[in-house]
Order: structure tokens, then sequence, then C-alpha cells
């Protein structure tokens, strides 16, 4: 069975820079507080009116010239984010619009920080069964319209960035390269210590109303602490289950390309596995945490930046809202 390969990634921020400085601006914090406790220096901000789908447009046609791939040749779209365009349809169908291929199957993964994984392992099964050959696979947030910009929604407005990572996944050709395997889980009971609560279908007699708006339930929420806690424990633990389902050891790793939440988690989990912290790649100090899109937009700033090679062992992982969390160890 063909092992999937990641040809090429691409990414897209806009050209908005909202700093530090400039949330001091409009709430009560500083670059200190934020740069201290989380790393982030600076975010990118849409402008006007643009949707998770047009950001992914260029990323895509980014990942395709770097894969060296067609646009015609592709078969399926995966498409993770957590900030679709619109409540429905999924945002693969708005993307899939733009880029001008009709017919072929759209999928939208809703695992938030880990839909990046969670779709490269849905494409590594499709592609390992035959059923496609080149999976556009693509993380996408526009966050930027959805935050609490005020000194209540502090704790969540200074993390988020908006963005686009994607990548073009096909059948490889029987060489090492590929995905070797992905290891992926969720808990549910703590589904609402990260979350946005409305609009919401379950409510009467509207999914959002005047009342829910005024009372600010229509922000993302978050328990930051438990969140971190969590993160702390179980991104080492997927490491290591990947790492032990392919008998190997962290030293085989050349790459740690983490989901980009908190530079302190990711030195934290670096700390507790006994990683030096140049094999941790990071880059939340441009852009946030863009959620789904953060991985594919490290792969693409990482390869640039000359960090990722030709045969490099590669360890993706991740943790966020739900919970998720997930690993993919992969050949570069
Ligand atoms: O993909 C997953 C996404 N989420 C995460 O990864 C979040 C993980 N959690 C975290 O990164 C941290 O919990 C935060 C960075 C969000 C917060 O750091 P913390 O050290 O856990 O702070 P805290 O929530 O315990 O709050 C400490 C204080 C509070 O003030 P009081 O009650 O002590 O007076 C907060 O109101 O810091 C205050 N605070 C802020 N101050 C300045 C919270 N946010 C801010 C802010 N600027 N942006």
């Amino acid at each position: 069975m063909p092992r999937a390969v990641i040809l090429g990634v691409g990414g897209h921020v806009p050209e908005r820079v909202v700093t530090n400085q400039d949330m001091a601006q409009w709430m009560e914090t500083s670059d200190e507080w934020i740069f201290e406790r989380t790393g982030i220096r600076q975010r990118h901000w849409i402008e006007g009116e643009a949707g998770g789908s047009e950001l992914a447009e260029r990323a895509v046609r980014q990942a395709l010239s770097r894969a060296g791939v067609e646009l015609e040749e592709i078969d399926c779209i995966i498409l993770a984010t957590l900030s679709p365009d619109h409540t429905f349809p999924g945002t693969g169908c708005f993307l899939q619009e733009r880029l001008g291929l009709p017919g072929i199957p759209a999928l939208d993964v809703r695992a938030q920080c880990s839909g990046f994984i969670y779709g490269l392992s849905v494409a590594d099964a499709w592609i390992r069964v035959g059923q496609y050959k080149n999976i556009l696979l693509v993380g996408t947030e526009v966050h930027s319209t959805g935050l609490d910009i005020s000194t209540e929604g502090r704790d969540v407005a200074c993390l988020f960035g908006d963005g686009a990572g994607a990548a073009v996944v096909a059948a490889g050709k029987g060489d090492e390269r590929g995905v070797l395997s992905t290891h992926l889980h969720a808990d549910g009971r703590y589904a609402k210590d990260l979350w946005i609560e409305a609009p919401g279908s379950r409510f009467q007699p509207a999914r959002i109303t005047k009342d829910m708006i005024d009372a600010g339930r229509h922000w993302p929420k978050m328990k930051g602490r438990r969140v971190f806690t969590k993160a702390v424990k179980h991104m080492p633990a997927v490491i290591k289950e990947g790492l032990a389902h392919n008998g190997m050891t962290l030293d085989d790793v050349d790459l740690f390309v983490p989901h980009q939440a908190n530079l302190r988690i990711n030195e934290a989990v670096a700390r507790l596995l006994g990683i030096e912290p140049d094999r941790m790649y990071s880059n939340i100090e441009r852009y946030g945490n863009t959620t789904a899109a953060s991985i594919p937009l490290a792969l693409r700033d990482a390869e640039q930046e000359g960090r990722l090679k030709r045969g490099d062992t590669l360890m993706l992982v991740s943790f966020g809202s739900g919970f998720t969390w997930a690993s993919a160890l992969l050949r570069w």
C-alpha cells in the first residue's frame, strides 16, 4: 500500500499586523505580559471582509507550486477549521468554488487545534486504500472577527491570529518517504473548557438572541490553566505513543513540529521529554495561535528556513479544544 507523502506545503497570513502594543490600546494588557506567558509578539488579522476560504486559496496555490502538482490533478479536499466562513455548508465547499474544482469531494474536519493531524490521518487512510491520489489538506482560520477585544476577553483575545496553511498529500512511490503513523485522541468531558457556546442549534427560540449577545455568550471562553495542564500531560504521551508504535526513540526525530498554542506549553513538553529546545520548532512569535493552520504554517516556515530536509523524520503533535490531541510521525 502506498504511504501518503506531503509533496509540498504553503501558507498565507493577512497583511495587517497586530502587535501586543496594539492590543494594549484596546484592553488592559502589555507586551511583557503576553510575551512572557505565551511567546507571542504579534499576530496577523484580516482587514475588511475575508473568510478562511480566501486565506486558504492563497495557501493552496503556494502548496501546489511547491509540490509541482497541477490543480487539475487534485481529487479531494480536506479542510480543517473552527471558524467556518458560514454555519453551513463547509468551508471546503467555498474553497472548492474559489479554486474551480467542481465534482471532487470536499470534507470539513472539526477537530480544532488537532484538525490538521486528524485530516492527515484521513488523507493517509484514503491514499493507502487507493481511493484518492492527490489530496489538498488545508487548515484555515479567521479568529479576529470572533474575539472579545476588551479587558474581559483578554485571556483569549491575545492568543489568536488569522492564517491558513495547506499541504498537497499524495500517494508515495514506495520509497522511505511518507506518513509512518498517526495517533488521534479526544475527551469530550472537557468540551466546555475551551468553546464558543452560541449560536447553537440547541437554543430556543433562536440559535442566538440579543440577550445572548448582551451576555457575551457568543465569545470564546477558555479555562486557560486547565488547557495548559492537560496539554503538557497529553502531548508528551501522544509523542511517545507514536514513537513506540514505530519502534523509535526521541533521538530518531530530527524535528518536532508542535501546534503553536503557547511557547511555554511547547517548552514544557520539550523539558519533560528531555528534548533540546532547538529540536522543537516555533514560529508563534509572529503569528499567535492559528489553530488548524498552525502546523502547516510551521511546516512551510521550517522548510523555508532550511530546518526541514528530504529524508528527515518529523513528529507533528497537537492539543486543543475538544479536548483533542494527536501526533503524526512522518519521513519528509
Ligand atoms: O490551542 C489551545 C489554545 N489555548 C491555550 O493554549 C491556552 C493555554 N493557557 C495559557 O496559555 C495560559 O493559561 C494563559 C496565557 C491564557 C493565561 O496565563 P495564566 O498564567 O494561566 O494566567 P491566568 O489565567 O491564571 O490569569 C492570571 C492573571 C489574571 O488576573 P488576576 O485574576 O490574577 O487579577 C488574569 O485576569 O492574568 C490576567 N490576565 C491578563 N493580564 C494581562 C489574563 N489575560 C491577560 C492579558 N493581559 N492578556
